[in-house]
């Protein structure tokens, strides 16, 4: 604990990552392992978003992208699907006030479509309460997926070609951008997974070109604002070279 508390001087306030990117992962086996049901980690969770929310902004991150619920989590038991949706929708109901005290803007990504109405109404709502503020932008992946993202840009890409929009000689890296839903955010610099898996599992494909890669054994739910300031203390001491070579970035 004690060696905890002692990381946040470490980290360099002049070269923090403008984006974090959090793939919350654990929730369901931190819960198993207490002899709970998989529902007692996801409520769990919620204090680890606060927490880790609260240390960007501290920080002053610019924005932290949460992936919170992916399009294949809908295939989950029903039971679990449905818990996890009551449980947005009264995080959301409860923390706009906190958000709007600290300034904090709530932004969406994802298919919500496929969100029961409850939950896009909620949701609507807290998106229009906290868009003027102009603090941390705070990104929650929800219903997302990689491939359905890029799906749909290419699929409205295609529109705008047919509908003269575009000439589809100029397409270049930019105009696929402007059609991801990430499009108004940088690419994050850092991605971090929580509980040991070493995978992407469908999250930002494109965006995380060049981001560096975090991976913690912490479950989610034990996630706190120290574990953060040591992912970010790891990405401080890496060299990104962006396909040159070492020297190259050091003159
Ligand atoms: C992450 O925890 C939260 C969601 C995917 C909604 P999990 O629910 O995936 O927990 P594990 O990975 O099964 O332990
Ligand atoms: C990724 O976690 C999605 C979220 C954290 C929301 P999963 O638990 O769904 O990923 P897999 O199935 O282990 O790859
Ligand atoms: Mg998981």
């Amino acid at each position: 604990m004690v060696q905890q508390e002692n990381l946040l001087p470490k980290i360099n306030k002049q070269q923090l990552p403008k984006h974090i990117a959090i793939i919350m992962d654990g929730n369901g086996r931190w819960a198993e392992e207490k002899g709970q049901e998989r529902l007692y980690g996801h409520f769990h969770g919620v204090e680890s978003v606060r927490d880790i929310v609260e240390g960007a902004a501290e920080l002053g991150v610019q924005y932290l992208t949460l992936y919170a619920f992916s399009t294949e989590n809908w295939d989950r038991p029903r039971q679990e699907v449905d818990g996890l949706m009551s449980l947005l929708v009264d995080t959301i109901h409860k923390e706009v006030p906190i958000l709007n005290k600290n300034n904090i803007r709530l932004h969406v990504i994802g298919n919500l479509d496929m969100l029961p109405e409850f939950a896009a109404k909620e949701l609507a709502e807290a998106l229009d309460l906290t868009q003027k503020n102009t603090g941390l932008n705070l990104i929650m992946a929800l219903s997302y997926s990689s491939r359905w993202e890029l799906v749909n840009a290419v699929k409205n890409i295609g529109i705008d070609v047919k509908d003269g929009k575009i000439d589809p000689s100029t397409i270049n890296a930019d105009t696929l951008e402007q059609y991801l839903s990430t499009s108004e955010f940088p690419d994050p610099e850092l991605m971090i997974r929580t509980s040991g898996e070493y995978r992407i599992s469908n999250f930002l494909l494109y965006q995380l070109a060049y981001a560096e890669l975090y991976f913690t054994n912490t479950r989610w739910p034990d996630f706190r604002k120290e574990n953060l300031y040591e992912a970010i203390i790891n990405y401080q001491s890496r060299e990104r070279r962006f396909g040159k070579t070492g020297h190259q970035i050091q003159v």
